[in-house]
């Protein structure tokens, strides 16, 4: 594997060549990348004997296009320290130097991030707006840790120790889970039907057992693609990939086009079963005393279509929440759609079900195979569901 070590102009760049020297020592191959103000705390001599390799910081050296050379070389990059400065030029799409220039043209590869600065400038809103903008893209924060700063105070902002943003590399680039080489497809978040240009039909759901369903896969090793309805958790994970939807038809579009590539399906989002018939693309006004009514029409049932679709070797998962007849309705449903699991949410149980961090389910299987689950957090529900459905 290989690493782009980018380091940038705070003090703790003199802990950059002890980072290079573990990466190698834990079989990386590196090349490092510094901007100008870099080489004020570390010297260019030091990083090319510590990685064996040529410096990158000069954009033009040697014909402009060593940016992409590098981008095409590395496995990921790793920015260790990120100052504030090269953290807002990447969310602001500036590329004036090497290193910023090197930044967007990995777009698409994994890219982790060891901020580091005086607490302050971390809790600048505009510092936190930009941590927020780089982390919905996929970009990884590795700290910063609490404690002295090199200002002589102490706060939040020192850099990730060189050890921890190694075991971080480590983690993310880890090929070996047992759902190496796999692709899934998760859905997760409700959906919202147009009225009008500012109402809505919508749910409760806040998305979290999706994106929990979604870690948990790439944890294992997937490759993930999560599809999902309004909500505002945001994820983080390189093996992740979100496309965000607002509509049922939103979301039928992106899963059926994605799901043939995919191993298996985890279907969890809560979609709505109807939407308005005609959404007006101005305010309706009030329409007098006696009521309105608005006439709705069905949406695609995802989860049957792909049934539908489903080849042999597709693992298919539904979720279903039942009132009663809790076990009989699920078993139906997992027959009727096609499915292979069918994950019952208990609405019984305090702490279980639509925006809670917690959840307790009955997981079912085609061959009559049921798993009952204690009230845990959604994460542990989430690596319980993958062991199940993906052995
Ligand atoms: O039939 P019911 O709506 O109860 O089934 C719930 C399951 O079906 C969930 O897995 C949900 O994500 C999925 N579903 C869907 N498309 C719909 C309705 C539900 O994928 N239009």
């Amino acid at each position: 594997m290989r690493i782009v070590v980018g380091i940038t102009g705070g003090i703790a760049a003199y802990k950059a060549p002890e980072l290079v020297r573990l990466l190698v020592k834990a079989g990386y191959e590196v090349r490092c990348a510094a901007t100008e103000h870099a080489l004020e705390f570390v010297t260019r001599v030091t990083l090319e004997t510590v990685s064996g390799a040529p410096l990158y910081h000069d954009l033009f050296a040697s014909g402009g296009t060593e940016h992409i050379s590098l981008k095409d070389w590395g496995d990921m990059l790793v920015v260790a320290p990120a100052t504030a400065n090269i953290i807002g030029k990447v969310a602001s799409g500036i590329a004036d130097d090497a290193l910023s220039t090197l930044l967007l043209a990995f777009s698409g590869k994994p890219v982790v991030m060891a901020p580091a600065m005086n607490s302050l400038m971390w809790a600048h809103p505009a510092v936190q707006r930009n941590i927020a903008t780089l982390k919905s893209w996929g970009i990884r924060m590795v700290g910063p840790a609490e404690g002295e700063l090199a200002c002589g105070t102490s706060g939040v902002g020192r850099m990730a120790e060189p050890e921890e943003i190694v075991r971080s590399v480590a983690t993310l680039l880890q090929h070996t889970g047992t759902l190496a080489g796999q692709r899934w497809l998760v859905t997760a978040g409700p959906t919202y039907e147009r009225i009008d240009s500012v109402r809505f039909i919508g749910n409760y759901s806040s998305g979290k057992m999706g994106f929990a369903l979604a870690e948990a896969l790439a944890e294992a090793g997937a490759e993930v693609a999560l599809v999902s309805g309004p909500t505002s958790l945001t994820i983080d994970h390189p093996r992740v990939t979100l496309t965000r939807v607002e509509s049922a038809r939103e979301m039928y579009a992106a899963a059926t086009s994605l799901f043939p590539q995919c191993r298996g399906a985890i279907l969890s989002a809560a979609v709505a079963d109807y939407r308005p018939a005609t959404a007006a693309d101005h305010k309706l006004k009030k329409q007098g005393d006696e009521g309105m009514t608005l006439q709705l029409v069905q949406n695609p049932d995802i989860l049957a279509t792909l049934g539908g679709m489903k080849q042999a070797g597709q693992t298919l998962v539904g979720f279903a929440l039942e009132t009663d007849h809790e076990l009989e309705n699920a078993q139906g449903k997992l027959q009727r759609k096609n499915l292979d699991y069918i994950v019952l949410n208990s609405l019984r149980d305090k702490g279980a079900g639509f925006g809670v961090d917690t959840n307790k389910v009955t997981i079912l299987a085609r061959d009559g195979r049921r798993e009952e689950s204690p009230l845990m957090s959604k994460r542990e529900v989430a690596e319980l569901i993958v062991k199940t459905v993906a052995p």
